[in-house]
């Protein structure tokens, strides 16, 4: 080794030992008689420190050579610090420097290298190396390991094994678009990234594996944001012989279990909500529960009272925001501008104010009366001193309209504290949804998701109204995992894909071997996958999933350290037989 520490690991009980210590240097303060140098590695900072009259001539030489970054080995002795420094585990020591060695000199960095840094997104993930060394970047992967450390124990612990399944494979319709990669020695034939390992897990089942995971890296070819990324990680499960209450009974503990462990929080138990439920209350599939202010439904208070725009409604609904009858005719109408901005699409927002004093105030006061605005607010248990915000229109699109306004005022009124956990598994959703583009049925979920045993019987008659054992859980607003138990028997399965409008060549041809998988004995099956990327994110209290991960895309899906993606050569596309067909073609 060319060390016999760390730079964190010195302590005043250490007083008097020679040391060896590697790292790169932080800072340089020179008063004269004094240097100062900064040592930082992976686990901290040491002092050290350089006086004029007693280390050698090299020595000073060496040092005043020396610039950030630098990446030096010293021999030094321990020293107790004059001023200490309470900050850091090392504040009470120095390390007084006998010898230096410059491992290697370094160019000056693109940006500080600091807890707060001057360097912009792009610039830092050009020198994401760079960006990796300071504090804030490197706990967030530190953390990243001990959620992964943390799952692996749970699940090994309960029998699970990780296996790995294949990244050269075929298509898998998670929704998304795939990624393509030629084949050499098939010409013109193209395997896909996984979306998911799905179907490979299925068959694990019926392999009779019985309880599978694996941190699986998956690919999606989506509109990137904050929360989504190109190519993700999924702690990606699937179980044997169980129901759905056994999926959510054994993941609400790995949840509880990381809580414990990664932020020491004793979750309680797990609350559930109907997908129904949620678009109801929340006009979301995805509630952010951390704060009620949920939807009340007003079509029966506020219609036929002569204001055309809410009779012609499907729903009319509105929240409670509380505390804000004191809003500025100003502050209302940049609320209105805000929701009538093309990404909410609004139409407009009328208000309902339960003043101090009792009297009350809406933009609508021509149609209602004082007893019609009082209802109104007593259904929104509105007390003196808020404002009732309502929405109209088609039921589909005002929730979604509501859902943004509930999330804004949220963060307006600071109800949306990151140290704050509210988890929730969201149940029973639809089978299926109508896609009026393709005017076909979609998958809500994905095609191996079973119905309701229930519901069964009305996937031909009305499939809209038949529910999927398919539960996601949600923290806070994010969707951090999805699953469901499975269809396991070929008919039902054959089914499905009639419905989702596949042939049954198309079908075979594309899910031929699963569906004969399940001629060979499929156990009853069902699973979930939660977004790793994501849960660490959260557990970071951050936004972005990016920051958790080492070597992330920007947002058009380039990596810009190592210019990803990039042209290829002739001679290789030739070989793919890409350009070969590409000339054929012309
Ligand atoms: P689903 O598509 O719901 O289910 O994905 C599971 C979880 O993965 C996370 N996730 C993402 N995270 C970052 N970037 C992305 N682009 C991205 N897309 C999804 C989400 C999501 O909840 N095979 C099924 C699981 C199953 O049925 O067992 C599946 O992949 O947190």
């Amino acid at each position: 080794m060319l060390r016999s520490h760390t730079c964190g690991e010195l302590r005043i009980s250490d007083v008097g030992q020679e040391v060896v210590l590697c790292g790169w240097v932080q800072r340089i303060r020179d008063k004269g008689q004094l240097i100062w140098v900064d040592l930082r590695d992976r686990y901290g900072l040491t002092q050290l420190i350089v006086e004029e009259n007693v280390s050698s001539a090299d020595t000073i030489s060496k040092i005043n050579s020396l610039g950030r970054e630098f990446v030096l080995q010293i021999k030094g002795q321990v020293k107790e610090r004059e001023a200490k420094n309470d900050k850091i585990a090392t504040g009470e020591i120095e390390v007084l420097v006998n010898e230096v060695q410059i491992l290697n000199p370094a160019k000056l960095p693109p940006f500080l290298i600091e807890d707060e840094t001057d360097g912009g997104d792009e610039l830092r993930m050009k020198y994401r190396y760079l960006d990796l060394r300071r504090n804030v970047v490197r706990q967030n992967l530190q953390l990243r390991h001990r959620v992964a450390r943390e799952t692996r124990q749970f699940l090994d612990a309960q029998d699970f094994i990780e296996v790995e399944t294949p990244v050269l494979i075929k298509s898998t319709p998670e929704g998304a678009r795939d990624f393509v990669v030629p084949s050499r020695m098939n010409p013109g034939e193209f395997y896909a990234l996984p979306q998911s390992p799905q179907t490979f897990k299925q068959l694990l089942m019926v392999s009779g594996f019985d309880r599978y995971y694996q941190i699986v890296k998956c690919f999606r070819d989506e509109d990137l944001r904050a929360d989504r990324q190109p190519e993700f990680t999924q702690i990606d499960c699937e179980m044997s012989f169980v129901e759905q209450e056994d999926v959510l009974h054994t993941f609400e503990g790995l949840i509880r279990h990381l809580f414990k462990a990664v932020k020491n929080i004793e979750l309680d138990t797990v609350p559930r909500m109907t997908y129904a439920d949620a678009m109801r209350l929340y006009g979301s599939d995805k509630p952010d529960t951390r704060f009620g202010m949920q939807f009340v439904e007003l079509n029966s208070l506020l219609q036929n009272k002569g204001f055309g725009v809410f009779d012609a409604a499907e729903l009319v609904v509105g929240i409670n925001a509380k505390g804000c009858a004191n809003y500025s005719r100003k502050e209302i109408d940049q609320l209105t501008d805000w929701v009538k901005r093309p990404q909410i699409g609004a139409k407009g927002l009328v208000y309902i104010k339960y003043n101090e004093d009792g009297s009350t105030k809406s933009s609508v006061d021509k149609f209602y009366s004082d007893e019609d605005k009082l209802a109104v607010l007593k259904e929104c248990q509105a007390e003196p001193g808020d404002m009732v915000l309502v929405l109209s229109g088609n039921t589909n699109a005002v929730r979604k309209q509501l859902n943004e306004l509930r999330l804004e005022m949220g963060n307006r009124l600071g109800l949306r504290n990151p140290d704050e956990y509210k988890v929730l598994w969201v149940v029973d959703f639809p089978l299926l949804e109508f896609d009026e583009e393709s005017n076909r049925w979609h998958a809500m979920h994905h095609p191996f998701t079973s119905p309701k045993p229930e519901d069964i019987a009305l996937l031909s008659s009305k499939p809209g109204e038949v529910r999927a054992n398919a539960y996601d859980m949600v923290i806070n607003g994010t969707e951090v995992g999805g699953g469901s138990v499975r269809i396991f028997q070929k008919p039902l399965q054959q089914k499905m894909f009639d419905l989702l409008g596949f042939s049954p060549e198309e079908a075979e041809k594309q899910f031929g071997f699963l569906m004969s998988a399940f001629e060979f004995g499929a156990p009853p099956h069902a699973g979930i996958a939660f977004g790793f990327d994501r849960l660490c994110s959260l557990f970071g209290g951050v936004d972005s999933i990016r920051d958790f991960i080492a070597f992330p895309k920007n947002n058009n899906g380039r990596d810009v350290m190592i210019d990803s993606p990039s042209s290829i050569s002739e001679e290789q596309l030739k070989e793919l037989s890409i350009a070969l067909r590409a000339e054929k073609g012309q």
